[in-house]
């Protein structure tokens, strides 16, 4: 059944979990939707995985678009949720709808994603009283990296953790359809998520949240260069492709690949006349 900003709301209501993984390609994206997710995240973390910046912030909306019209095609149950990149929308309000309306016309998402808390309730307004969906994104926003002087949890000391609170609150009033918590204690994370109407989806967060994200290539073992403590790895993919890339590097060095059952034929008769 297609997931929409409603199955989020019941979700909250009925106490089921949502789950939500990230996808940067249509054939990821397939197979993380016949998973079952309930929605994909085209992360702007598509810099990390795909593209191999050292953080998100050279990410641009044409990435974002490219990225997330691919995910989109590839998407028949799960909502597709596209990350808004680094100053598409922090500069004005104006900039900020017209963002979020490429992300749906020419990205074809169901939702945006953007960071920030009170900072950023006018965009969410104005986004949503144009008809999209906005996910907020509290706590480790990778965007402000700069910001917070490196990947640190968030909300430790009492003005931040209120602040996440106030943050939370601010975003809901707003207009948000559910906030992801990336990478706040998990006492803190169960008692935001106790205090707002709308679904917290944690990533670091604890298991007190209403739903969980992943980075896909973080939970299939495919990409290395930095692991969180909060990632679990469900699949080693990345040594069966280094394994299979080498089988295939010997296969063709030795000449057992391709083998007959790889080959097109052509008739002898045809073949003997050419000179
Ligand atoms: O970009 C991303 O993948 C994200 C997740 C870490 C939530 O924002």
């Amino acid at each position: 059944m297609k997931n929409t900003v409603t199955t989020f709301k019941q979700a909250k209501q009925e106490g089921t979990k949502l789950t939500m993984l990230t996808a940067y390609d249509y054939s990821t994206a397939k197979l993380v939707d016949e998973a079952g997710v309930n929605a994909i995240l085209v992360g702007d973390s598509l810099g990390n995985v795909v593209l191999g910046y050292e953080d998100t912030l050279s990410v641009t909306m044409e990435d974002m678009i490219h990225h997330g019209r691919a995910v989109s095609r590839g998407a028949k149950n799960a909502l597709v949720v596209i990350d808004m990149p680094f100053m598409s929308y922090q500069t004005s309000v104006y900039d900020a709808v017209v963002n979020a309306g490429r992300l749906m016309k020419e990205g074809r998402g169901g939702a945006v994603k953007l960071e920030g808390g009170s900072e950023v309730c006018p965009q969410i307004k104005a986004i949503t009283s144009a008809g999209i969906p906005v996910m907020a994104h509290l706590g480790l926003t990778p965007q402000s990296i700069n910001a917070f002087g490196g990947f640190k949890v968030q909300g430790k000391s009492i003005e931040a953790a209120q602040k996440l609170m106030d943050d939370a609150r601010a975003v809901e009033e707003a207009g948000a359809f559910a906030i992801t918590l990336e990478c706040v204690p998990a006492a803190l994370a169960d008692l935001v998520t106790r205090n707002v109407g709308i679904p917290t989806i944690g990533i670091g967060a604890g298991a007190g949240c209403d739903g969980q994200v992943l980075v896909y290539a973080d939970a299939v073992g495919l990409y290395s260069d930095f692991t969180p403590k909060f990632v679990k790895r469900f699949g080693n993919l990345g040594e069966q492709m280094r394994e299979a890339f080498s089988a295939y590097v010997s296969e063709v060095q030795q000449g057992s690949f391709p083998a007959e059952e790889h080959t097109f034929k052509i008739p002898e008769d045809v073949l003997s006349q050419i000179k």
